[in-house]
Parts: C-alpha cells; structure tokens; sequence
C-alpha cells in the first residue's frame, strides 16, 4: 500500500509497504482524510510533539475512516462503520493515569507520532481509542475532531459562564475553532484578535464575533476587559497581551504553544490584584464524544475553516509552508469512499 513516511530529519518518502497486521484489541482503518498541523510541521523539524518521532514512521495524528477488520477481542465498532481516531493511546498504569489526568501519562503512545499514522491507505489503532461517528458527519469533518478535542479539553479546565465575556487571541485555525466553542459552552461575546484581515472579516460575518482587533496592523486590545482569554498563537507578546486583556477575576487559556525555551514577562501584582487563573492546557483526554455531539448538532461549523485539501504528495509543501495562508489543511487519502 501506498504511505508518505518520515524517514529521516525533513525527509519524506513516498514507499510502497505492507499493510498493517492486527492485535486482538486493535482496528484496521481504511484512511478517508488525514488533517496536518503545527505538530506535523514540529515532527518533520525533528521536534517533540506530544512525544518524540522516531523515523522511519508514517505522519498523520488527524484522521478519519473506515473499518476494514476487528481484532477478536473488539466490541466498540464493526466492520464498514465510519470513525474518527484519538491518536493518544495512555498506559492506564502511572500515577496520571491513575488520578483522572490521563493526559500527563508518564508513557503516553500517539498514532501518527510514535506509531504508523494516517498518511497511508490503510493504518491500526488500539479499539480504545476508535470512535463511530454520526450518519450526519462527513469523514472530512471526522479528521479533525483530534484539534476540536484539544479545544474541548482547554475549555473544560475553565469555568466557563453565559455572562463572561471572551477574547480569543489567534486567527489561526485553533483560535477559530474556539471562536464557536466559546459560544456553544453559552459565552455570550467573543472577541477576535489576529493578523489577518480576511479571517477576521469571515468571523465576524459568519460566527458572531461582535469586535475584531488587528493587533499587526496597530488595533489596541483593551487591558482589563475581558473574563475569559484564549491564547491561541504562542508567543511571548500575545501571552503578554493575554494577561492584559484579562479582567479582574479572569481566565486565561494558554492554548498556544511556546518555543522549549521562551519566557514571557507578566506582573506579578496583576496576578494577585486581578485573582487571575492562568491555566496551561495540554492535547485532548475524555474529549472526542463531546466534539463529536457539537459537530452533529450543528453548533459547530468546520466546512469554512478547512481551506485546504491535498493530496499526500503536497505534504512536504505543507511543512515547508509554501501554501500560503493555511486554515486548516486535510489530506484526502481514500475519501469518502474509503
Ligand atoms: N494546547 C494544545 O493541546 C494545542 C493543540 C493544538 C494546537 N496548539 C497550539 O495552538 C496554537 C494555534 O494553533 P493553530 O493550528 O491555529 O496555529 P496556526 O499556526 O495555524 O495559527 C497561528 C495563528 O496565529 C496568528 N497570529 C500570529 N501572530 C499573531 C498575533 N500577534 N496576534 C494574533 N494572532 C497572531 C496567525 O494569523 C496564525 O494564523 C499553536 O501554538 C499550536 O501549537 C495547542
Ligand atoms: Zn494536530
Ligand atoms: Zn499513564
């Protein structure tokens, strides 16, 4: 079968190899789409993602697709069903695991960054982490329920309430997403802050954002004004700009994800004078059901967001960044044959 594999430092390889054989509690999928991401760009770079890749090793931690075979101890799904896959696999036996934060796993495996992901026709995944999607979600949609579920996550560690007010800093495809996330937890204004003009326009006419700042083109965020703060870019200037922007009894998501050394200069005063909550938030545990119900209640609307379709050739244009601006990028492997 067809697989772009990783086979070294910014090497990808288009190779015929053999299709995967199954465990008892393991799921042959069929690939539908596959969605690329920061990590991919990281992993390519011969960065840690949520964990290190090893090459040789097939990419795509974002995917979708059909079941082809069940392993005999396999309950959850059948033959032919459709599914989208939670590429983090925990041990289930370190002290994390053991006190509901599965997530901070002392061992934590992930298809498409320490096993053979989705970009290749047919990949395994452990049945535990396989989940049938509804009949009114496309398979395209299916790929990225992982990144929805890194929000989901993010807002379940706050308290979020209908009368807070938001600010989401970041126009990329993650800030975007919370965009409507805020809203569908029953926040009831979300502010956007960005550097790209059209995304900012398409947010507030499609999804409700009430104001938009440019921060690159010289827009003032206003300091203290807002009860929820979503830092979705990763850069010690927005991160600064998150703990300004936040309101007296604040909330601020970091979100974004800094480079393994960077700091960022906050006052120490404001913490305590605002009585903020500055809370990290690390990939997606427990999260996939509740991106999956927001997808087919319609609260949540990926299809403007996905700009991008390729096909598996155009990953290395992916991560050498020569698609100009990318929302969100999916790799269209079997389709919605699959
Ligand atoms: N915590 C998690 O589990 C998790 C999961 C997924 C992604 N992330 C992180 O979230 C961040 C956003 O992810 P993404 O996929 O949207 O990335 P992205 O690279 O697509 O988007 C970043 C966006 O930030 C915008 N930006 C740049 N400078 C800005 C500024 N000064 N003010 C406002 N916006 C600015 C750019 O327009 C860009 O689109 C990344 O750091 C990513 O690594 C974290
Ligand atoms: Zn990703
Ligand atoms: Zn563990």
């Amino acid at each position: 079968m067809e697989a772009l594999v990783l086979t070294g430092l910014k090497k990808l390889e288009k190779q015929d190899i053999e299709k995967p054989t199954l465990k008892p509690d393991e799921v042959l999928i069929h690939t539908a789409f596959a969605g690329v991401c920061g990590t991919d760009h990281a992993l390519y770079a011969g960065e840690p993602g949520s964990a290190d890749a090893v090459p040789p090793i097939v990419l795509g931690h974002e995917n979708s697709g059909v079941v082809k075979e069940i392993g005999s101890a396999v309950t959850n799904v059948k033959v032919g069903d459709r599914v989208s896959v939670d590429p983090n696999i925990y041990c289930g036996q370190c002290k994390f695991c053991h006190t509901g934060r599965p997530e901070l796993c002392e061992h934590l495996d992930a298809v498409g960054v320490t096993r053979d992901g989705g970009f290749e026709e047919y990949f395994t995944a452990p049945a535990s982490v396989v989940y049938p999607i509804p009949d009114n979600v496309d398979l395209k949609s299916a790929a990225i329920v992982e990144p929805i579920s890194c929000a989901i996550h993010g807002m379940k560690l706050l308290k979020p309430s209908p009368y807070q007010k938001a600010l989401v800093i970041g126009d990329g495809f993650m800030g975007e997403l919370f965009v409507q996330i805020l809203q569908a937890y029953g926040i009831h204004q979300v502010d956007l802050a960005g550097i790209v003009d059209e995304k900012l326009k398409m947010n507030k006419d499609l999804f409700n954002v009430k104001n938009t700042y440019n921060t690159a083109k010289g827009d003032k965020i206003p300091a203290g004004e807002y009860d929820v703060v979503i830092e979705a870019v990763g850069r010690p200037e927005t991160q600064e700009s998150a703990i300004e922007a936040s309101a007296r009894g604040g909330q601020v998501l970091m979100f974004g994800v800094g480079g393994p050394d960077a700091k960022f200069e906050m006052n120490t005063y404001e913490v305590f004078q605002k009585q903020l909550t500055i809370q990290g938030s690390f990939i997606n545990p427990n999260a996939f059901e509740d991106s999956l119900a927001l997808l087919s209640s319609g609260k949540l609307n990926v299809k403007p967001l996905m700009s991008h379709e390729l096909t598996l050739d155009q990953v290395d244009d992916f991560v050498n960044g020569r698609l100009g601006v990318v929302s969100k990028a999916v790799v269209k492997i079997g389709g919605e044959e699959a």
